[in-house]
């Protein structure tokens, strides 16, 4: 523990005074008034939950907290109770996350009442897309975390520990128990010994704070790292080669959690390659970590080029395999069909696997909403997902239910979320991109928990003043009106500005490239798949706009249970938001608001650009509550993230302008860029460069 201490203590004495770099993150509030903390054990977990109320106390001055671990029958797993006294748990663990909520509680003005508050997921998942040398697959915060190129890459340093320390209590504070270290995209070298005693450090640091450590492993390990001659998941040399692979993991990494298995997806390598299931594989692998209470997480992100529709995919290939895995087996299936897009409907695979366990996987990085540039709040869009109802079980059968175990019988319940950390000061690249790391944990915890109140807490834990330092009081006048409100009111539409500005409606997928960054509905160069086109998704021409998948198209909605199969596949009864997912339809359709489709169109593109404008006002507004560093940044951000929404809007009316061969309405701003300029340009790189 002293080394703990003492790594926490370097850590803070290497941070110039007062630098507002947004690298304390939510933790900001120290307290200055003691406590006596009463703890009926002595344990790593137990010393951070002790001292964490030491150095956070914000009740009354004085004042005696008991920490209990003792049974109780209405608390599960890691959960924990609140008293007038203090906190009570079956688990160290859930003491640590009592005392998280204690403090949470009186930073952000809540009152303690006695409560019961129990996890969601059993397993609460961060996915980083890190790659051995250092890179991070979809990552705009800087360089991994975890893993560097070069000679030194696999020396562990002071500063390695240090950080992988307050990353841990970062997740501990918000209740993510586990980590995946590296892409799913995996290289074999990270079962090698070497990356493996890395691994274990690192580990070593994240166990206390209650942070169980995964791996992503290529299917194909045991022939590439292993020199066998096939990595058939029924050869039982492969078997072997998994199980000893395993017994080493686990001699150097006790409470090891477990494998994240992209397979047969996107070039990797995977079971069908020895002509077996997803099963087959999956299996092979839960039996070698049966005995150690490991999971696998395999990955229901499918799609052939050869298929007539990518939404239609994992449903195809996963559903005829239900009931076919262990019990130690999850699928994780992303929040919806395709790929993580601004908006799309649920996966259908979600309460439809009803003899397997399904997690959803979430993507905190903002790989297709604006990345670190843009200011988008994605607790509203997951919320949607979770609370989508998915009528598999009667009304009711939200996604949420059917993948929390309140369902269905699940021997292990978990939800992921690809990670947005790197080694930026403000650990996200932008420093609303922290909410989302925020509420991906909160909404882990608790998948009832409504986005107003995650931007809630956010907002005053992050950027409320400190009320115990001296001349604070001057700063905190009128902060709720100030800065709370109307700061939470623009995270809570930057969701749906995204979604105007770039692909209303239910468009998808129309990016450029394949960064994914700026708009290009036009994409599609010579000999590449058609499904990596942006015409794929939109088919847009002269007649119309939107990919047909009702029962006369390719029929995606009959993978969804009734009354939704029916209500998406009629554009009267299909909701708005979802329209062009589901039809393709004319130009001069009438939509909910009487004006015909490409009016509509023109008009969402139009809402966004200037919902974008808006929150530049907000913020502007709030300049004398937010110290410089972070006003600043945070300004710079919107000015470009204006200039890519007008971006966004000119380059799809102008590109889908071609086919409709309708006017812009004349009552919105016309476009002040040119398609051919727009088509010609990398946004992306125009701005890195
Ligand atoms: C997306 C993303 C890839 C990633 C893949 C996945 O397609 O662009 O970078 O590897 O998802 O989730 O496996």
């Amino acid at each position: 523990m002293r080394t703990i201490a003492s790594i926490v203590l370097l850590f803070c004495i290497a941070q110039p005074a007062n630098a507002e770099t947004g690298h304390e993150l939510w933790l900001r509030i120290h307290g200055v008034d003691p406590v006596k903390v009463i703890c009926s054990g002595n344990s790593p977990t137990l010393s951070i939950a002790v001292r964490e109320l030491e150095q956070g106390w914000g009740g009354e001055a004085g004042a005696s907290v008991v920490l209990a671990v003792k049974p109780d029958k209405s608390i599960k797993g890691d959960g924990y109770r609140l008293t007038a006294s203090g906190v009570q748990a079956n688990t160290e663990l859930g003491i640590l996350y009592g005392v998280y909520e204690m403090l949470r509680r009186q930073q952000t003005g809540q009152p303690n009442r006695e409560t019961v508050s129990n996890p969601s997921y059993e397993r609460r998942v961060l996915n980083h897309w890190d790659n051995p040398d250092g890179s991070v697959e979809r990552g705009y915060a800087g360089r991994s975390i975890f893993w560097r190129g070069g000679d030194d890459s696999l020396v562990v340093t002071e500063k390695d520990r240090a950080l992988w320390l307050e990353y841990a209590r970062a997740n501990a504070s918000i209740g993510i128990n586990g980590s995946v270290l590296n892409n799913v995209n995996a290289s074999p070298q990270i079962l090698s010994k070497q990356y493996l005693a890395r691994v274990k450090e690192i580990a070593d640091i994240l166990r206390p704070y209650g942070i169980k450590t995964y791996l992503s492993v290529k299917f194909s390990s045991p022939s590439l790292l292993g020199g066998l001659k096939t990595s058939d998941p029924l050869d039982p040399q492969t078997v072997q080669w998994w199980e000893a692979k395993v017994k080493e993991i686990y001699s150097l990494i006790p409470g090891f959690g477990g494998f994240l298995v992209k397979a047969n997806s996107e070039g990797q390598p995977g079971p069908q390659d020895y002509g077996r299931t997803h099963a087959d594989g999956a299996n092979m692998m839960a039996d070698a970590l049966k005995p150690y209470g490991g999971i696998v997480m395999w990955r229901a992100f499918v799609y052939r080029s050869e298929d007539k529709d990518r939404a239609r995919q994992a449903y195809s290939e996963f559903m005829p395999l239900d009931g076919k895995f262990r019990d130690n087996v999850i699928i994780q299936v992303k929040n919806g069909p395709v790929d993580f897009q601004p908006r799309e409907p649920f996966s259908p695979l979600f309460g439809a696997m009803k003899k397997t366990s399904v997690m959803p996987e979430l993507q905190i990085t903002q790989e297709y909403l604006g990345q670190s540039m843009q200011l988008v709040f994605l607790a509203p869009m997951w919320e949607e997902c979770l609370k989508s109802d998915t009528y598999q079980e009667g009304p009711g059968s939200t996604v949420a239910r059917s993948t929390d175990g309140s369902l269905f019988q699940q021997k292990h319940t978990a939800i992921a979320g690809v990670a947005n950390i790197g080694l930026d000061a403000n650990w996200c690249g932008h420093h609303f991109a922290q909410a989302n790391w925020y509420a991906f944990g909160r909404l882990a915890w608790n998948n009832g928990l409504s986005s107003e109140k995650i931007a809630d807490e956010w907002i005053r834990l992050t950027f409320a003043p400190n009320e115990k330092e001296p001349a604070a009081e001057s700063k905190s006048a009128g902060w709720v009106g100030s800065l709370l409100i109307p700061v939470k009111e623009m995270m809570l539409q930057s969701r749906e500005a995204a979604v105007n500005y770039m692909m209303p409606l239910g468009l998808h997928h129309i990016f450029a490239g394949n960064h994914h960054y700026g708009p290009g509905p036009w994409f599609a160069p010579k000999g590449i798949r058609s499904d990596w086109t942006s015409p794929y998704y939109h088919q847009a021409d002269k007649d119309g706009i939107g990919f047909d998948r009702t029962r006369r198209g390719s029929n995606a909605v009959i993978q969804y249970h009734e009354p939704l199969a029916s209500q998406f596949n009629d554009p009267t009864t299909c909701p708005e938001i979802y329209l062009l997912w589901f039809h393709h339809l004319p130009w001069t359709y009438k939509t909910k608001s009487g004006r015909t489709l490409w009016d509509e169109l023109c008009y969402r593109y139009d809402t966004g650009v200037q919902q974008v404008r808006r929150f530049q006002k907000i913020w502007d507004r709030v300049e004398p509550h937010v110290d410089a560093q972070r006003f600043g940044e945070v300004q710079s951000k919107l000015r470009r993230h204006y200039r890519d929404a007008q971006i966004w809007k000119d380059a799809c009316l102008l590109y889908f302008q071609q086919f409709s061969r309708l006017p812009i309405p004349y009552d919105i701003e016309r476009p002040v860029n040119d398609l051919e300029d727009l088509m010609r340009i990398d946004l992306k790189l125009s701005h890195h460069n």
